[in-house]
């Protein structure tokens, strides 16, 4: 049969995004929406702590709120579980998720297991779950992000550990996106230096990967609608999210780290986290992702600086695939690229992505994470099976390409 492109593209995202200084305020506004006597929070110790619940919760009937709140980072089968049980004692009519990633995956697999039944598992991918699709909407679930980073307030994938088999697994689905993201930059003042700095470079490279991944039409039609992938590659649309938010976030990251209370860092990083997020949820990502996730799962490196330790090496294996992508990449961190070759203008984009980790505290390599040369191969091995981030790369990338990058990256 004759190749067939693909010659569509699909973009979802929450149904409604409320941004700015003061959204979380109107956290009581949107649930009424809903008209739900009970309301289930799930998040973690940490934000419980810092009083960022109880701000966003004041809005709500105190009757009505139950919280959830020992979301753990990289949360486990175990977790999510709970946070189930969580649900199926109150029966909520909303599901809030405040806090980093982890507490907002936790919400959006809550939402969609309440309402279907089943085990978690039963929505995971063979060959470790049992591939079923999520039949329709979940309970509406509203998402309000403390980091700037992971995107997950409008994405369709939540990410479950598994640490007795070292994987990471995922649930991917139209019904996880949320119903609502309130993104408000005031709930990230008070992160710290550090998780501020590396879940804003997870941010910038979700942006870089969406911006470089291969195009739509790239790669065969799918035999129908809903055997689209959710990542169903760049489009003119991703692209200016891509944009908006690599340009943000080479703005705001520094003056975010330097200056927690710096409110303009802050906003330019929640916008960029959020533009970021729209753009890879729909295009997709790349190799780095692959890499991180592999190296998370087998030896439990943090998400986002073994990101920003292996995002510069990634695009300079990559440049040769897409020169005049990653050229813009370093006109929009701010780099002069006139007068420089499109060899040296991609080399910029390295470059500068490198200076920035740096300038923000991530720097050393991963060998800095306890990743040795022996653990190349298998943390390669482990990549190459992450077919659904490795469609995407713009460069084709074999076994002895990933050990290699690895390498180049410790
Ligand atoms: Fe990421």
């Amino acid at each position: 049969m004759a190749y067939e492109p693909e010659s569509v593209w699909e973009f979802s995202t929450a149904r409604n995004v409320t941004f700015g200084l003061g959204a979380a305020d109107e956290l009581g506004d949107v649930v009424e929406e809903y008209d739900a006597e009970s309301i289930l929070v799930v998040t973690d110790a940490g934000v419980m702590e810092a009083g960022v619940v109880d701000d966003v919760t004041d809005t709500l009937d105190p009757d009505s709120v139950t919280v959830f709140h020992d979301v753990e980072p990289d949360p486990s089968l175990d977790v999510f579980e709970a946070a189930r049980d969580a649900a199926a004692a109150v029966d909520p009519g909303v599901i809030v998720g405040v806090g980093g990633g982890s507490s907002m995956d936790v919400a959006k697999t809550t939402s969609v297991v309440h309402e279907h039944g089943g085990d978690i598992l039963d929505y995971v991918a063979p060959p470790t779950g049992g591939g079923q699709a999520v039949p329709g909407p979940g309970v509406p679930t509203v998402c309000l992000p403390t980091t700037a980073g992971t995107g997950s307030e409008t994405s369709p994938v939540t990410v479950i550990s598994l640490p007795d088999e070292d994987l990471k697994v995922g649930i991917s689905s139209r019904h996880q996106r949320p119903d609502a993201a309130l993104v408000d930059p005031g709930l990230t003042v008070s992160l710290p230096p550090g998780p501020t700095a590396s879940s804003g470079m997870d941010a910038l490279c979700h942006a870089i990967e969406a911006y470089v991944t291969r195009r739509y039409d790239a790669k065969p039609a799918p035999e129908s609608r809903s055997d689209r992938p959710d990542y169903n590659g760049r489009s003119p649309v991703t692209d200016l999210f891509a944009e908006k938010a690599i340009e943000s976030i080479g703005g705001g990251l520094r003056n975010a780290v330097n200056n927690g209370e710096n409110l303009e860092a802050r906003r330019k990083m929640s916008l960029g986290s959020l533009t970021a997020g729209i753009a890879f949820t729909n295009a997709g990502l790349g190799v780095t992702h692959a890499i991180a996730m592999a190296a998370g799962a087998i030896h439990h490196t943090p998400h986002g600086v073994t990101i920003a330790l292996t995002l510069p090496e990634v695009m300079r294996f990559n440049a040769s695939s897409a020169f005049d992508r990653y050229a813009d990449v370093a006109e929009l961190l701010g780099e002069d690229t006139s007068g420089m070759s499109r060899v040296e203008a991609a080399e910029a984009a390295a470059t500068a992505v490198e200076r920035l980790s740096a300038d923000v505290g991530i720097e050393g390599g991963l060998s800095t994470l306890d990743v040795s040369e022996d653990d190349v191969e298998h943390v390669a091995e482990r990549a190459s099976t992450l077919q659904r981030l490795l469609t995407g790369n713009p460069r084709r990338v074999d076994q002895d390409d990933l050990e290699e990058i690895i390498l180049r990256s410790l």
